[in-house]
């Protein structure tokens, strides 16, 4: 059977992604069980993400546990332009990175590059990116994060601290690297062409304030590689470690098991406002299932939990519990459990996580302050 293309742009998903293809074009590592191991001894348990190889490629995590039992501390980063209301998908890397910051107690770097979609987008004003803005910093708060060790970079209110260092690397880097490695072509604005630039800066900045390396741990949706894969070169010629990075899958869109989770597809999406009574409704309506069209065909041939996004919720995200999920996943496959049933755990999974999410988002509107880095 063929593989439908696929292609991966730091703006766009498009297609069945192949992994595997991936690691080998992108030139990462697999996320191996040795490497595992390593983090385990210092964690004591594995959270689901690597468990499961949610998380699954890396650059140079070898050498940053080594820095790291030397005592060389990392630092955390990742980021999210404003641009839209935040699904479940989004929130994968950034719950990761709150798992990460409690393990291993280290400072969270998060940056907002509020005119990142500005630029990308035909349609998107600045008012429009400095509302997304609000809501996405309490869709972050509300993860958990600890305020006194984390720190929101918001591209247009700290350009005072970030757009000297984002000429050193803009100063670094050719137009003909960034149009190979972005596919810009001649009729791309300047501002996108320069905004790779931006995004690099977080992983030194910290470095920069503090007056001494620091080591660098960037968690990431893999999209969002080629940006990196850019800007490490530039780093060792300013002076700086090269960030490790840790790549994540994406949560597949409702409507079938692969691609990525669309913010702008209302119907493939959960968001994080969403009421119980939408997700019941998009869970039945649209997630789609691996079962069979009757239930008499269900009983007799069983479903296939690979390709039903119910149970992928479920493994990716919603049932921490690897016995639960083996027993869900076994009941499945052999008919005992139905479609709607599967359907019934996951609504009141992502139900019972939505309830506190929003508890918590409605707490983090006073809290917003207490984020955002005061240079
Ligand atoms: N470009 C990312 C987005 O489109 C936002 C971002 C900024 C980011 N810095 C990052 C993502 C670091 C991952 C890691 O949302």
């Amino acid at each position: 059977m063929f593989k439908k293309e696929f292609k991966i742009t730091p703006w766009n998903v498009e297609g069945e992604v192949d992994y595997e293809k991936l690691i080998k074009e992108f030139g990462v590592s697999k996320l191996e069980d040795n490497i595992l191991e390593r983090i385990k001894k210092h964690t004591k348990e594995l959270h689901l993400f690597l468990r499961r190889k949610i998380f699954f490629a890396h650059r140079d995590l070898d050498w940053l546990l080594d820095e790291y039992e030397k005592g060389n501390k990392f630092f955390l980063y990742t980021g999210r332009a404003p641009s839209g209301d935040i699904h479940i998908g989004h929130l994968l890397p950034w719950i990761f990175c709150k798992w990460l910051q409690d393990k291993f107690d280290v400072d969270m770097w998060f940056q907002f590059p509020d005119e990142e979609k500005f630029l990308f987008k035909k349609n998107l004003s600045f008012e429009d990116t400095q509302k997304y803005l609000y809501e996405n910093m309490l869709d972050v708060i509300a993860l958990g994060f600890d305020e006194k060790k984390t720190h929101f970079l918001i591209d247009t209110k700290h350009a005072n601290l970030m757009y000297k260092e984002a000429c050193k690397v803009a100063k670094k880097i050719t137009f003909s690297t960034v149009k190979a490695s972005f596919g810009f072509t001649d009729s791309t604005n300047i501002g996108s062409i320069f905004y790779t630039s931006m995004q690099a800066v977080p992983a030194f900045l910290p470095s920069i304030l503090k007056g001494k390396n620091i080591p660098c741990l960037i968690p990431l949706g893999i999209d969002q590689d080629t940006h990196f894969r850019v800007s490490r070169d530039v780093m060792p010629k300013l002076g700086f470690y090269k960030p490790a990075i840790m790549h994540n899958v994406f949560l597949p869109p409702l409507t079938g098991v692969s691609g990525k989770m669309s913010a702008s597809d209302k119907i493939s999406s959960i968001y994080t406002t969403d009421t119980p009574k939408q997700v019941e409704t998009k869970i039945k309506k649209y997630a789609f299932s691996g079962g069979q069209p009757t239930i008499e065909e269900h009983r007799k041939k069983g479903g296939n939990p690979d390709v039903d996004v119910s149970y992928q919720y479920l493994r990716m995200f919603f049932e921490p519990d690897d016995k639960k999920l083996q027993k869900i996943h076994d009941d499945y496959k052999s008919g005992k459990l139905l479609t709607g049933e599967l359907k019934e755990i996951l609504i009141k999974k992502i139900n019972d996580f939505l309830k506190e999410h929003q508890r918590k988002r409605e707490l983090a509107k006073k809290r917003i302050d207490k984020f955002v880095f005061k240079n």
